[in-house]
């Protein structure tokens, strides 16, 4: 599958919205992308596939730049086309982008019961700093973790 990663318009965003649907059981709405859209410190990236003229999105990642860290708030891929390198292209990218403007952190927030994403994000050398109890509600804790840049 060839995949190519751009950042996201406001023509991405029922694709983007369907996806998070079919990522998380308290999705965000749709409003709250187009909130992030328009933030100037909030940066919404696409991966997408072609076949012949169309092109359909397979995984976005959504994060803020603030001073000197990269907070990374969503990164979620299509069923269909997970374990093909997509989440881990969206990460780096956002990574790359992130040491390009000087970032020192890179950090998120994942369930703690997410052992896909948490394999994902250590295989990127981020750490597990703290818990953040009952982050989710129900019991469902969070792990902090982080990406030092400026050691890398
Ligand atoms: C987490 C998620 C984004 C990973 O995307 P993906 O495209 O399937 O991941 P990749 O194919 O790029 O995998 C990269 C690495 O992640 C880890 N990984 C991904 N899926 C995994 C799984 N099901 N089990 C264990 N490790 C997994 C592996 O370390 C993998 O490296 P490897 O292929 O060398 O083993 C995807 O599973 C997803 O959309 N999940 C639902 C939304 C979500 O939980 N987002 C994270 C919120 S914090």
């Amino acid at each position: 599958m060839t995949v190519k990663i751009r950042e996201a318009s406001a023509d991405d965003l029922s694709e983007i919205v369907e996806i998070e649907r079919l990522s998380f059981e308290n999705p965000w709405s749709r409003e709250s992308f187009v909130r992030e859209l328009a933030l100037p410190f909030s940066r919404t990236c696409v991966a997408t596939k072609t076949n012949g003229s169309s092109e359909t999105v397979v995984g976005y990642l959504c994060r803020w730049l603030v001073a000197d860290e990269c907070h990374i708030l969503n990164v979620a891929v299509r069923p269909f086309a997970r374990r093909c390198g997509i989440g881990e292209r969206l990460m780096r990218h956002a990574i790359c982008e992130a040491k390009r403007e000087k970032a020192r952190f890179v950090t998120l927030e994942v369930r703690r019961s997410n052992l896909a994403a948490r394999s994902l994000y250590r295989k990127l050398s981020f750490e597990e700093r703290r818990l953040r109890r009952n982050y989710y509600g129900s019991g469902d804790d969070a792990i902090v973790m982080e990406l030092r840049l400026d050691r890398t």
